[in-house]
């Protein structure tokens, strides 16, 4: 069964969104994903860092790829107290090495898709993209009552690369345009990989 999963897994493909035929030379960004699509790839927004793959993860390693060493990263999600904490039981990396540093460090997920796969972060503790993208131009999240109270912004542990980044409004509505431009409805509504114990007419 794991080997017949795997095999499923592997045919799970996504390369037909608009931004891959956008690659493939078929279709045309508008001028909004265009400007969305530069920012995600420059040094102001600072995205292509962590999400630069082919997948827009940076956990792929080839020739060529743009991918650190460091694959684990505190975006500043949380700072409880302004001790750098995050809520119990999601800690990050912090939860398998225990190393103060690792606290609140975690994968950067691909965003292939991510257009209809909200809620956002790993404990869905943020709603639409809209709200991502806003998160990222604060250089963190401020939880200003409750038992999570705390500035993340200020996390101590968190990669110093989200405070380096500057959008304007303008810019986030561009950076959502563009990244519902890597939504692959092909691949979404391919009936060869829905639910195959669905009977035709329901049930
Ligand atoms: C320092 C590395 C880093 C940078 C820079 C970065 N991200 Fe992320 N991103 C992450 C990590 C790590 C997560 C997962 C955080 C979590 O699960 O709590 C994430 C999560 C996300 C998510 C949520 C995905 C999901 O399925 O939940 C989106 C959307 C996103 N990033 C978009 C962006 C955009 C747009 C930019 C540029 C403005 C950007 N990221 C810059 C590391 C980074």
């Amino acid at each position: 069964v794991i080997k017949a999963i795997a095999s499923f897994e592997r045919t799970l493909v996504t390369g037909t969104s608009r931004y891959d035929r956008y690659l493939a030379g078929t279709t045309r960004l508008t001028p909004s994903e265009t400007r969305g699509m530069n920012l995600f790839f420059g040094e102001r927004a600072e995205c292509h860092h962590c999400h630069s793959s082919v997948n827009f993860n940076d956990q792929l390693v080839y020739a060529g790829s743009r991918s650190g060493s460091r694959p684990f990263h505190n975006t500043g999600l949380y700072n409880i107290g302004g001790t750098g904490a995050f809520p119990e039981p999601s800690t990050g990396l912090f939860g398998f090495t225990g190393k103060a540093s690792d606290m609140g460090r975690f994968r950067a997920p691909t965003l292939r898709n991510v257009g209809v796969t909200a809620p956002y972060m790993h404990d869905g503790s943020i709603g639409t993209l809209e709200e991502v993208v806003a998160f990222y131009a604060a250089g963190g999240r401020e939880i200003k009552e409750g038992p999570l109270a705390g500035d993340g912004r200020a996390n101590p542990f968190k990669d110093p690369l989200i405070s380096t980044i500057v959008l304007g409004p303008k810019d986030q509505t561009d950076l959502v345009a563009f990244l519902r431009t890597l939504t692959d409805r092909r691949f979404l509504t391919d009936p060869r990989l829905s639910n195959p114990f669905r009977r035709r007419g329901g049930g």
